[in-house]
């Protein structure tokens, strides 16, 4: 790859004309056909599966999709590709890989084998504690922030709907209220703690783990810090903070915070839905990872929301980008997809370190369906934004009460799609401009056979792949985070009465009575 390359791949995409989506559809009668796949699994015990992608109302055209397939030739998609599965150095200004592919059984045999060797481990705890192996444990309190909460909190809310093994409370926040909640929630005769953090010196989960530890020691536990799991990459640190090493489950250093679900990380997870749904939900990833590793071009549906995602950010001008999930179930996904998309290609410089010439992510942001559609699609309908959107849905419902609660779910879903698309006046004279609807605005559609463990690991595995492919085709590192630091050394500046700081702020502490 070399930036004139690119530079000349972004210009042919930038010289094509852009048609409206009315267009595109009038003048290609295989358009569904061409911009919808399906992705089909079968799960040992699970059975099969699939996801319905349709692309086909975005704007999209061939000319753009042969002019991105040549910009993904040009930013060396595929060489990247090799290199993220086969261990190379992906993460540059960390010097280090990115395995996480590896936890779920797609990487080099060194990487699974070790994988694999912690997941047992992993569940050799897991099933001892649900045999009682640490008395009687009814409820977990997992501590972790970001990456170490986010995607635990996610995958127990979507996974435990029916049946739950375990009451698992995330407690993220060092605001003492989040930590409080969960202790009212839980009987501490019957809890345990798990503290999440890759690097074990994170200052919130540090000193919410120190005081659920005095919580359970307040409350009657003799020995509190027998109660505590730690999963984290920095196992020696967790030793020398107290927790015994039968209890500590490590993962690499080189699985990142926002790609950690797959790891130890995960065991809340397993915690909550048993080692079982775990595995499934680790085999419905790796299903995704063998398609993106085989898929070309188009054909590959990560890379293809990839396409479509630099299309609206660098061609048409748009700074976010809205998913909708017509599932309680993903109702935190678009906080996990925050993390991941805004965390992982939120930047300003490419991986060499040049200043990037244009957009990188987009704001992501969203909801559930059909409570979204009574609150912000108001802006998406008619506001002066172009916002793309995406839709998940389950065809199997999620609930067992009346069958009409489902149907009308999936028409309310299908119907928005339409709807943005359409566009229309709804006046009787169909003049008035309040009630007129530009319509042209695109959506993509993921269409669920159903939602169980195997299809959630599918779509976040989809969403990672989907980051990596726009961070390729951008030129950006997606695996470090540097720009969360600077705000945490000054906090730390502050506790320690260091540093200088401008003179809003200075007045601001003294006002919150942080200094004199
Ligand atoms: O501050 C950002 C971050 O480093 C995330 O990338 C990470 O997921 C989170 O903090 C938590 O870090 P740790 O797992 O080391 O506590």
């Amino acid at each position: 790859m070399t930036s004139s390359e690119t530079s000349a791949a972004w210009s042919r995409l930038e010289a094509i004309e852009h048609s409206t989506l009315a267009d595109l559809f009038a003048n290609d009668p295989d358009r569904v056909s061409k911009l919808s796949q399906r992705i089909e699994f079968d799960i040992p015990d699970h059975g099969p599966n699939g996801v319905l992608l349709d692309w086909s109302k975005t704007h999209l055209s061939d000319d753009f999709l042969s002019a991105f397939e040549a910009l993904a030739e040009a930013a060396g998609f595929d060489t990247a590709r090799t290199a993220l599965f086969d261990g190379g150095m992906v993460n540059p200004t960390e010097g280090r890989p990115a395995t996480h592919g590896a936890m779920r059984g797609s990487g080099t045999e060194a990487d699974v084998e070790e994988a694999m060797a912690l997941l047992a481990r992993m569940g050799m705890l897991v099933d001892a504690i649900h045999n009682g192996a640490l008395g009687e444990v009814k409820h977990l309190i997992h501590i972790g922030i970001g990456g170490s909460a986010l995607g635990p909190d996610l995958a127990v809310d979507a996974l435990t709907r029916d049946l739950k093994r375990m009451d698992v409370h995330v407690v993220a926040n060092i605001d003492g209220l989040a930590l409080e909640q969960a202790f009212a929630a839980c009987d501490p005769a019957t809890t345990m703690i798990a503290v999440a953090s890759k690097t074990f010196t994170t200052t919130e989960t540090m000193t919410n783990a120190a005081s659920a530890l005095k919580w359970l020691g307040d409350n009657g536990v003799s020995d509190p810090s027998g109660r505590v799991v730690a999963l984290t990459a920095n196992p020696e640190k967790a030793v020398e903070w107290g927790v015994d090493e039968t209890r500590v489950l490590p993962f690499p250093e080189s699985v990142g915070g926002r790609y950690s679900l797959w790891s130890s990380i995960g065991f809340p997870v397993a915690m909550a839905v048993g080692m079982e749904d775990f595995q499934a939900m680790l085999a419905g990833a790796q299903a995704i990872d063998t398609h993106f590793r085989e898929a070309e071009g188009r054909a590959n549906g990560s890379l293809l929301a990839a396409f479509a995602d630099q299309y609206y950010t660098r061609l048409r001008g748009c700074q976010t980008r809205a998913v909708f999930a017509y599932d309680e179930r993903l109702a935190l996904l678009p906080d996990y997809l925050q993390q991941l998309e805004m965390e992982s290609n939120g930047k300003s410089v490419t991986a060499t370190g040049e200043p990037v010439s244009a957009s990188t992510a987009p704001i992501t942001w969203g909801g559930v369906g059909t409570d979204a559609q009574h609150a912000v699609f108001q802006l998406l309908h008619q506001g002066t934004q172009l916002v793309p959107v995406d839709f998940i849905a389950s065809i199997a419902p999620g609930d067992e009460l009346d069958p009409a609660h489902h149907k009308a779910l999936l028409m309310n879903c299908l119907a928005q799609s339409a709807a943005l698309m359409a566009g229309g006046n709804m006046s009787a004279d169909g003049k008035d401009p309040a009630r007129s609807f530009p319509g042209d605005r695109p959506s993509a559609m993921f269409l669920v056979d159903d939602l169980d463990a195997g299809m959630f690991g599918a779509l976040i595995a989809f969403h990672e792949h989907r980051t990596f492919a726009n961070a390729v085709l951008m030129g950006i590192n997606p695996f470090d985070q540097f720009g969360v630091e600077l705000g945490k050394k000054m906090a730390k500046d502050m506790e320690g009465g260091e540093g200088e700081f401008d003179a809003s702020t200075t007045a601001l502490m003294k006002a919150a009575g942080l200094s004199s």
